[in-house]
């Protein structure tokens, strides 16, 4: 059976298409991170498709899983391969992440690796938290996304948004602090994350927050 790291080189190489990837140099603790649920896991949902690279490793990687990727391309969209399903969705509409959801969840692994708008990783991680069963894990891809201005929309950056929640046990709830998610995906998530653990490479840094059993 191939690691994570060798999936990531077998599906996304250095061509052009692949220069910005970070995907790869994530990898090792990705398989740190889900090791766990490897063979349990019986649906994995990608947002960002792009040529489908990580679709395809998380596949083979979980080897019992379907999975799934959302993206607003349609030029993106997989046709007839075993065990993905893509789906035309936009990570940062409540309401058509929510029926998404609803209709193909819920799902032991989230991955974010979409637009990494600071409001989109956050109402994406609002809604879907809930559609994530309990003892599964959520990343939040790029989280150094905070820390470039383009990604940064007016609202709390996602890093500081998870650091409070961490060091603080709580998000203060004016709109300085609350960034885009709502009072009752806030509770939701403060209420029933487990930890939230942060892998860094030499391309950047991603974040996995474990919901709670
Ligand atoms: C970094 S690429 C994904 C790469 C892919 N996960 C991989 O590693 O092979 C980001 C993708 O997010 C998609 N995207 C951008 N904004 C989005 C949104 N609002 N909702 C869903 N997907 C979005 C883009 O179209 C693009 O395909």
């Amino acid at each position: 059976m191939l690691s994570l790291k060798e999936l990531a080189a077998k599906y996304i190489d250095s061509s052009k298409i692949y220069k910005f990837k970070t995907f790869p140099y994530y990898a090792e603790f990705y398989e740190y991170q889900f090791g766990y649920i490897r063979e349990s896991a019986k649906r994995v949902l990608e947002i960002g498709v792009h040529k489908g690279g990580s679709l395809r490793a998380w596949r083979d990687y979980f080897y019992n899983a379907e999975v799934f990727g959302i993206d607003v391309k349609q030029e993106f969209m997989i046709k007839d391969e075993e065990r993905i399903q893509t789906f035309l969705c936009d990570q940062g509409k409540r309401d058509e992440l929510e029926i998404f959801a609803i209709e193909n969840g819920p799902f032991d692994v989230i991955v974010d690796d979409g637009g990494h708008m600071m409001t989109q990783q956050q109402i994406s991680l609002g809604v879907l938290f809930r559609h994530l069963v309990p003892g599964g894990a959520y990343a939040v891809e790029d989280l150094h996304s905070s820390a470039i201005n383009k990604y940064v929309d007016g609202v709390l950056t996602t890093h500081l948004l998870l650091h409070n929640m961490v060091f603080k046990g709580y998000v203060k709830r004016d709109k300085t602090w609350q960034g885009a998610m709502t009072d009752d995906e806030i509770d939701f998530l403060v209420n029933n994350f487990k930890q939230v653990e942060l892998g860094a490479s030499e391309k950047g840094v991603t974040a996995v927050i474990k919901r709670v059993k």
